[in-house]
């Protein structure tokens, strides 16, 4: 069971990055909650973050074949970028979108994700717990999609 999390741009500065709106952990302290229920849930998963859309698409392009599902918050990426919206769609591995905050309860311009329409679902608010929820998500679509 591989579960790609893809981080998109500015996520790299968690933790200093307006904490208000998305909390003190950082990025790597993230990943070690996802990967401590990772171990508990018997889920190979890898973490990747990039600044770069063209990087984003690459990965998801790559994921063909390599993971059974990505767990992706793609930050102001999910608001503007057709290109990460065409890949999820050309790839055709499930693909969950998260996000940190309640992106429907800020600006309006936040409001709409590009993405969503070629996800599975999306899970926002929760801070990096959405994170965990995001993985166990993961973990019930791959496990269902296996039993008969
Ligand atoms: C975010 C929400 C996006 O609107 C924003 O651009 C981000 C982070 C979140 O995790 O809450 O960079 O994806």
């Amino acid at each position: 069971m591989k579960i790609l999390f893809l981080n998109g741009p500015n996520l790299n500065l968690l933790g200093q990055r307006e904490p208000d709106v998305y909390g003190r952990a950082t990025l790597a302290d993230i990943e070690a909650q996802v990967r401590d229920r990772a171990r508990a849930l018997k889920a190979d998963i890898e973490f990747r973050q990039s600044n770069v859309e063209g990087e984003l698409v690459a990965w998801i392009q790559q994921a063909k074949g390599t993971a059974d599902l990505i767990v992706l918050n793609a930050a102001a990426y999910t608001h503007t970028s057709i290109a990460l919206r065409d890949a999820i769609a050309a790839v055709g591995v499930p693909t969950i979108e998260i996000h940190l905050s309640n992106v429907h309860a800020r600006e309006e311009f936040r409001h709409k994700s590009l993405i969503a329409p070629v996800c599975l679902g999306q899970i926002c608010g929760f801070g990096a717990y959405s994170y965990v929820l995001g993985l166990e998500a993961a973990v019930n679509v791959i496990v269902s999609s296996k039993t008969p």
